[in-house]
């Protein structure tokens, strides 16, 4: 999720895009750079701070196009800072979004004779302009006929030294607005650096071009059309902005699932042959044709989507697997043998205790692996290999959309490790299907978010809970209870539903609810006794239930429901009602839902 911002009028460009970048820092960063029209393109690793040190005072000039970037392709180096040029250094491009068919466009222009400096796939936009620019009457042309061989999602702005006062902007996929003031116009990826310049926004639609100078703007779509936007007059603050207008960050990144689980598929599917193409693990494809057991490691959230992974691997790639919190790992005396990897899950990529533990296992010469978010980072470079979840930076304190990725990267892994084995094509088939059809399942959860709201309100004034579940669920339990506690500070307490029997059913009563995850699944008759056995106790249990499963009502006090899908994805949408329910309870009680007290977001310390 990158940022995107240019300027042109009259003014000192630097120092408005400069300030700019800074309001669009929310949306992760890990490197920027700035172009100026007549002064030069500059780039640093970091923080906006860096970039602006390097730029000191005599950047001047009145037009330009910066970029903060989070990376998706490449590592975050200089070099792969954008804007990007060409060979010619003449045109410049700043890109958000993500280039599908760059390998293969990369390639024909290599054998044209242009020559790379990064690993991105948005370089190749610049060197195809310039390749374009060679035929096409003018600078419009050649970023219009460029762009009608990109597939993906793209906000793109152009420059072009030529043109000095002239940007051009598209957009498909990625957003992009425009900020019209007077004598001077704004282009970025949100609202959020312009609000301070200009209140009149322009939004793009996907397939609009953009031509952008100080006094004007023209829009036009793909196959040149020219075409009216209006003008909307915008009062949010910047925080609503960046907020996408919600309330708050775990708001905005639950309800941002259904996409989030588009990225981690994004390209990686082949739904035909039944398989996972995973670029990340290609290296080490071959041994991990050889290896027979798996050791997860990772802390909290990731720990409790490694638990769900062991029930995946083990029905599905027929791998004995172990998951481990990273905190106790290396203090135990792991087995590991040259048939084992170990797999460390993490958000940031920063986590002190899963990083050692990675670390320890490659002393014992382990083959390891990341499931990685943030592209760069610790565990991401000190892993052999990996994938990254593309989940896009996740702000609010408790993982919501990064564990909800981390189980769809699990699901790709399990095919990916499954039809390197026995798993039948008709069987891989199957699970990449219904992996495409959980966005708009999810989504489907999401339009009941009312309900659900009503329920954690209700449920909002006890101090204790229960959750259980059973099979791929029993880790949905933890996550689900880990998420209240977090953002509530309600004592939770995940369990196997299996395990109330041998222990928890003492402590129920009239005022101490359960939340029963009982799915319509190969565990369901267990979970309804377990759930019998509480109602004997005067409990109050609260299901999350399949669709169409009206009888659990007369179980169950309170009910939230889910669609139904495969048995092992199911906790990519049991976990959503729960998230959207600590969201709602923790509100009733006032918290701090984004920045719970004595939690922070990346653990960097043991
Ligand atoms: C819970 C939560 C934490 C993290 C844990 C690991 O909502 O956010 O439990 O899951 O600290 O962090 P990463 O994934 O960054 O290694």
């Amino acid at each position: 999720m990158c940022g995107i911002f240019a300027y042109t009028g009259n003014k000192n460009a630097s120092k408005i895009l400069i300030d700019g970048l800074k309001a669009l820092e929310y949306r992760g960063y890990d490197s920027s750079g700035i172009f100026v029209h007549g002064v030069g393109n500059i780039k640093s690793t970091g923080g906006i701070e860096n970039l602006k040190e390097k730029i000191g005072s005599n950047f001047q000039g009145t037009t330009g196009i910066s970029h903060l970037r989070w990376a998706t392709h490449g590592q975050p180096t200089k070099n792969n800072a954008h804007p990007h040029t060409d060979c010619t250094e003449k045109v410049f491009i700043v890109h958000n979004g993500i280039i599908e068919n760059y390998k293969e466009i990369k390639e024909k222009l290599i054998s044209l004779g242009h020559k790379f400096i990064s690993e991105t796939d948005s370089e190749v936009i610049s060197h195809l302009i310039e390749d374009n620019l060679k035929t096409e009457k003018d600078f419009e042309n050649a970023v219009s006929k460029s762009l009608s061989v990109l597939n993906g999602t793209f906000g793109i702005i152009a420059s072009y030294v030529n043109e000095p006062n002239k940007i051009i902007v598209a957009r498909m996929g990625a957003p992009v607005v425009l900020g019209i003031g007077d004598g001077e116009n704004f282009v970025a990826s949100d609202p959020s650096p312009i609000i301070r310049h200009t209140k009149n926004i322009v939004y793009l639609h996907d397939g609009d071009i953009a031509i952008v100078t100080p006094d004007s703007y023209d829009i036009y779509t793909l196959d040149n059309n020219i075409i009216n936007r209006d003008i909307e007059v915008i009062d949010w603050e910047v925080e609503q902005i960046q907020k996408d207008g919600h309330e708050h960050f775990m708001l905005k990144e639950i309800i941002n699932c259904p996409n989030t689980v588009n990225d981690t598929l994004r390209g990686r599917l082949m739904t035909e042959e039944g398989l996972a193409k995973l670029g990340g693990l290609e290296i080490v494809a071959d041994k991990l044709r050889d290896i027979n057991r798996i050791i997860i490691v990772g802390c909290g959230s990731a720990y409790y989507a490694g638990l769900i992974g062991e029930y995946m691997l083990e029905e599905y790639a027929e791998i004995q697997v172990e998951v481990e919190i990273g905190s106790e790992f290396r203090y135990r005396k792991p087995i590991i043998d040259k048939n084992t990897v170990v797999l460390a899950i993490s958000q940031s990529g920063e986590t002190a205790d899963t990083l050692e533990a990675i670390r320890e296992a490659k002393r014992k010469g382990a083959l390891t692996l990341g499931i990685v978010n943030t592209v760069g980072s610790t565990i991401a470079r000190e892993t052999d290999a990996g994938i990254y979840n593309h989940a896009g930076p996740e702000i609010g304190v408790a993982s919501t959309k990064a564990f909800i990725s981390q189980i769809t990267a699990l699901s790709l892994i399990t095919i990916f490790l499954g039809r390197q084995r026995q798993m039948s094509l008709t069987m891989g088939k199957r699970i990449g299907e219904e992996l495409l059809e959980l966005p708009k399942k999810i989504d489907s959860i999401l339009n009941n978010k009312e309900e659900i709201r009503k329920l954690a309100e209700k449920y909002s004034k006890y101090k204790n809970l229960l959750y259980i579940g059973r099979k791929y669920n029993y880790p949905i339990a933890f996550e689900g209870a880990l998420k209240l506690k977090e953002v509530s500070y309600v004592h939770a307490e995940g369990y196997g539903a299996g395990e109330m029997k041998h222990g928890p059913l003492a402590m129920i009563d009239e005022n101490f609810p359960t939340v029963a995850i009982s799915l319509d699944d190969s565990v369901y008759k267990k979970v309804i006794s377990n759930m019998e056995e509480i109602k004997a106790r005067k409990g109050k249990v609260l299901a999350i239930a399949t669709e169409g499963d009206s009888g659990i009502k007369s179980l169950a006090d309170d009910v939230m429901y889910i669609p139904k899908t495969l048995e092992m994805l199911s906790p990519i949408l049991s976990i959503i009602p729960l998230q959207l329910f600590a969201y709602y309870f923790a509100l009733k009680n006032d918290c701090n839902v984004d920045k719970p007290r004595n939690l922070a977001k990346s653990v960097t310390v043991e």
